[in-house]
């Protein structure tokens, strides 16, 4: 077992278009509040203190690849985690989501906020390299993703000062202040790149960025205020050597415009049918896509399911399986270790 075991596992061929042993599943918020053992480790535990200690970490990330036998653990943190990092005052509220004390709506706000440098997350580093360490001897070589959030999604919590169903400030900004937009968006760009950069450096190999909330905008405004600085995250990395991964929920009218940003894999969420999206985002592998609530129907139709999932993944230069989004905290850990089985037994043609 060794990096070599890891480069040539079945998540890293399916990322890279060679073909596989079985198609690769792991689950976006695979640790979480679905398992029993994550809520014991983190009681009395704030969400971001838990980020920063890198035994918890390392703990955390490797519950799910115990548990199931996914095919990629990924890092556990927090797409707000390097704002944190360089002092915003911001915290994780449970049942919530993250939460800035003081939103960022001028340009003055913007210089304010600090570049991140890997001196700022030691711990990360540390949990990074005590990670991989542990799943190189996990079912012959486990992968590490390592992940940041876009600028856009990023800048949405920072702007509105915490979740939003509209993103309307954070469009008003975009839309009427386009010199602090363009000065936040890069800013975040440049904290993201690092966030990534010192993940990899540590030892993750592959990278996920998650524009969460890309899907409120227009292919027009995508590709004008946010793709050239998501495009800048993702070619920060491109020199590493790692698949580059790019995810966003309701982006079925974004899906070439998130490939063209410079990613390897695009993520697609559950409703747009792999069957569609393949043609889109052309010679790139994907990843997805299942309905995150089909862990809720018998097992027999959300196999049913998985295998059209896995059929349509077919026609793509690789396919990564995975849910449509994050697993649902009142998931049964139980379903998700039938259906990590399922996919990984689906026989190949
Ligand atoms: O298992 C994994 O996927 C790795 C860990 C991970 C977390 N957040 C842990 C977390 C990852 C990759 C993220 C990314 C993240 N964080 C995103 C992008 C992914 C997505 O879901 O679209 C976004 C939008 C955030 C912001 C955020 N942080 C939200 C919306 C929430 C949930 C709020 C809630 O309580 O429902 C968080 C908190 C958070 N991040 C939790 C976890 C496990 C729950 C906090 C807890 O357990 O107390």
């Amino acid at each position: 077992m060794s990096d070599q075991a890891v480069r040539n596992s079945a998540f890293l061929k399916a990322a890279r278009g060679e073909a596989v042993p079985h198609t690769p599943v792991w689950f976006m918020r695979q640790a979480g509040r679905s398992l029993p053992e994550y809520l014991k480790v983190r009681e009395g535990v704030a969400m971001l203190d838990a980020c920063a200690t890198p035994e918890l970490i390392v703990e955390i990330t490797l519950q799910p690849v115990r548990r199931y036998g996914v095919d990629a653990a990924i890092f556990f943190s927090d797409i707000v985690l390097p704002l944190k990092a360089i002092g915003v005052d911001l915290d994780i509220v449970p049942g919530v989501g993250p939460v800035v004390a003081d939103p960022v709506r001028t340009l003055a706000d913007v210089a304010a906020i600090p570049d991140l440098t890997p001196e700022h997350i030691p711990y990360i580093t540390d949990a990074v390299r005590g990670l991989v360490t542990e799943l190189v001897g996990i079912n012959g070589g486990t992968p590490l993703i390592g992940f940041a959030g876009a600028p856009f999604t990023v800048a949405s919590y920072l702007v509105e000062g915490g979740p939003s169903k509209e993103h309307a400030r954070t469009k008003a900004l975009m839309f009427g202040a386009p010199d602090v937009w363009d000065a936040l968006m890069r800013k975040i760009a440049g904290i993201s790149a690092t966030f990534l950069r010192t993940q990899v450096a540590a030892g993750a190999s592959a990278v996920q960025l998650f524009d969460s909330w890309a899907g409120a905008l227009t292919p027009g405004d995508y590709a004008r205020y946010v793709q050239p600085h998501s495009a800048e995250v993702l070619a920060a990395v491109g020199d590493l050597g790692v698949p580059r991964i790019h995810f966003g929920v309701g982006t079925s009218n974004l899906l070439d415009l998130m490939g063209d940003a410079g990613a390897d894999v695009v993520g697609v969420d559950w409703r747009t049918p792999l069957d569609r999206a393949i043609p889109v985002v052309g010679d790139r592998s994907v990843q997805g896509n299942l309905d995150p609530t089909l862990v809720f129907a018998p097992t027999e139709v959300m196999t049913a399911r998985a295998a059209e999932v896995i059929t349509a993944g077919r026609a793509a230069r690789g396919h990564i399986f995975n849910l449509g989004h994050g697993v649902i905290p009142s998931t049964d850990p139980d379903q998700l270790a039938r259906l990590t089985e399922f996919v990984q037994s689906y026989p190949l043609d």
